[in-house]
């Protein structure tokens, strides 16, 4: 069976790509574990100058797996692999690019915050449906996603649940090129050469006056997490998640 973590080094570009196309590439929790140490062993690494997360066509990920929320919300089980996740993403000492191509939900949609570059499809759609799910913002989107995009856009997106498409994204500010998605993944790796191609003490020192203190950040990863866990047992959490499970085609 092929990993639903792909991860390959291409010269001093660490690609990580999410690999479970016929869920769309909802997360797992081994999922998430395989990226974290992925991006960690970048950090220790100096031949890996960037990282580079990608997906399947049609879908970079369709968000946090459903089924894992609902097995959290009936036995009260923290999902540990996503906070980890989280976190390494924050502080992750390597620059890191996406290759959004089609569908980024959720998480899909919230790590793109972290990211230092962002290519998308044409058709990339880009939602968090938290609120419809009965929960709330996560991966430190409730305050990375007013500062990027404002207030305005940033409510419509993380609680009201709108999809923004490409050129919404572009225009917002997380996302810097628009392209066909047959050249996604190429443009993104581009970008990815083109920055492990420029001296890496400078860009790592650029990088983090430009992201300040991830002290904030992490606070509130923590902060959400605890509101998290708590909405996961919710009535109207567990409904929605069985809703999804169960619903027809
Ligand atoms: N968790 C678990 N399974 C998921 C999933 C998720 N987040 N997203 C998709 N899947 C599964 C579907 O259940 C389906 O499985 P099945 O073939 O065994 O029935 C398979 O992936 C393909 O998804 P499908 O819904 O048929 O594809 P689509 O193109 O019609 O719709 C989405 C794609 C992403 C719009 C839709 O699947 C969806 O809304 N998923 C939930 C997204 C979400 O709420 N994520 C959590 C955010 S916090």
């Amino acid at each position: 069976m092929p990993e639903s973590v792909e991860v390959i080094d291409d010269d001093s570009v660490r690609i990580i790509r999410m690999n479970r196309p016929e869920k769309k590439n909802a997360l797992t929790q081994p999922m998430y574990a395989a990226m974290t140490a992925a991006l960690a062993e970048a950090g220790k690494s100096d031949a890996i100058r960037c990282v580079m997360f990608a997906g399947v066509p049609g879908a970079f990920s369709a968000g946090a797996d459903i089924s894992e929320f609902l097995e959290s919300a009936k036995t009260g089980a923290l999902r540990p692999r996503t906070i980890e996740f989280l976190n390494a993403l924050a502080t992750s000492g390597k620059p890191m690019v996406a290759a959004v191509g089609g569908l980024a939900v959720g998480i899909g949609t919230t790590m793109l915050f972290h990211c230092d570059h962002v290519v998308a499809s044409t058709d990339a759609k880009f939602s968090t449906p938290f609120s419809r799910l009965g929960l709330i913002p996560e991966a430190a989107s409730s305050l990375l996603a007013p500062l990027r995009m404002g207030y305005a856009r940033a409510f419509a997106l993380l609680v009201m649940g709108r999809q923004m498409s490409a050129a919404e994204a572009k225009e917002a500010g997380l996302v810097n090129t628009v392209v066909d998605p047959a050249i996604v993944d190429a443009t993104a790796l581009q970008a990815a050469r083109e920055i492990a191609s420029l001296p890496p003490g400078a860009v790592a020192v650029a990088r983090r006056l430009m992201r300040g203190a991830t002290d904030n950040v992490m606070a509130q990863i923590e902060t959400e997490v605890a509101h998290f866990k708590e909405r996961l047992q919710s009535a109207e959490a567990r409904a929605a998640f069985e809703g999804f499970l169960a619903r027809k085609k």
